[in-house]
């Protein structure tokens, strides 16, 4: 594969498997300098061999829930060399919203939501200053489809709220940057054939490369729309969505619910006045 004309250092999250994996790959054989970031230093490891020779990689063991952790992981971000950031880790905490673990919502949040802001506000500016940049955020499908049937719904809520939130924070801050030359994107994949159904995401998996019972997309794919929706600056990329059509429709009805909303308050809300009401 020819190699990008503007490769030079991308950090990775969570590339000891899975998408994370899949990007530190298709990244080298375009020419990028790998730092891979994740818990488990074996597998960090592994991936880095497999890439062979051509590139410099380095493998920064980190848990992005820790904030020394986090610190560590943000000073590397914030060196002017990066030039794309891939904000890939992210874990499920699925269980029932009451009943869950209160510390593992607050990872969910911690790994999802505050690392890849932290991480995104590092690389930026450098970014911004240079003209030149990127940063992908991995969200998920569920995003727009977390309240949507199978009954009864998977306890997901939270992941669903984080991913929500990948979605809104990338268009915005797209929307922000869009006069400058830094392109921002966030892909949404739908099930995705990985590890990441194996465990909630409070313990590294470790031992089994089972995937989902139910298959997925293979995560070559995944990464594959993501890169090629890079260069053609799509800021939503949904790799499994055939009629991208859809991604402009969701905008028209969200154009359509602001300007719908104005500054009287809607009549379904009046208090009755009685009087037959
Ligand atoms: N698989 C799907 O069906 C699917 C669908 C939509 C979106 N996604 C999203 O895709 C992204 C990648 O997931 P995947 O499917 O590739 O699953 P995966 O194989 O489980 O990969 C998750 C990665 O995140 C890392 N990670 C987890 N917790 C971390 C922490 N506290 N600190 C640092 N790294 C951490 C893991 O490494 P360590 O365990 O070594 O830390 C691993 O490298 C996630 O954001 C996920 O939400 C997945």
């Amino acid at each position: 594969m020819a190699g990008d004309r503007e490769a030079g250092t991308a950090v990775v999250t969570g590339a000891s498997s899975g998408i994370g994996a899949e990007y530190a790959a298709q990244l080298a054989r375009r020419g990028w300098d790998l730092v891979l970031v994740a818990r488990r230093a074996d597998r960090l490891a592994t991936v880095a061999e497999r890439l062979g020779d051509g590139v410099a990689v380095t493998t920064v063991v980190a848990d992005l829930a820790d904030q020394a952790d986090l610190v560590r992981v943000t000073e590397r971000v914030a060196q002017d060399d990066v030039s794309l950031l891939v904000n890939n880790a992210g874990i499920n905490g699925y269980g029932a919203f009451a009943a869950a673990d209160a510390g593992l919502l607050a990872k969910v949040l911690g790994v999802n939501v505050v690392a890849p802001t932290v991480l995104a506000r590092a690389a930026l500016p450098h970014m911004t200053a240079r003209g030149r940049g990127a940063v992908i955020n991995v969200a998920s499908l569920l995003a727009f489809a977390g309240s949507l049937p199978p009954v009864p719904l998977p306890h997901r809520a939270v992941y669903a709220g984080t991913k929500g939130y990948m979605v809104t924070f990338t268009r915005t801050l797209a929307a922000e940057v869009a006069a400058t030359p830094v392109r921002v994107q966030v892909v949404c994949p739908g099930l995705t054939a990985t590890e990441f159904h194996l465990g909630a995401g409070d313990t590294p998996v470790s031992g089994r490369e089972r995937v989902h019972d139910e298959g997925g997309m293979p995560p070559a794919d995944v990464v594959t729309a993501s890169l090629s929706a890079l260069e053609a600056r799509e800021v939503v990329c949904v790799p499994g969505l055939r009629d991208a059509d859809a991604v402009t429709r969701l905008t028209a009805a969200e154009r359509a619910l602001r300007e719908d909303s104005g500054l009287v308050l809607a009549p379904r809300y009046r208090p009755a006045t009685g009087d037959g009401d």
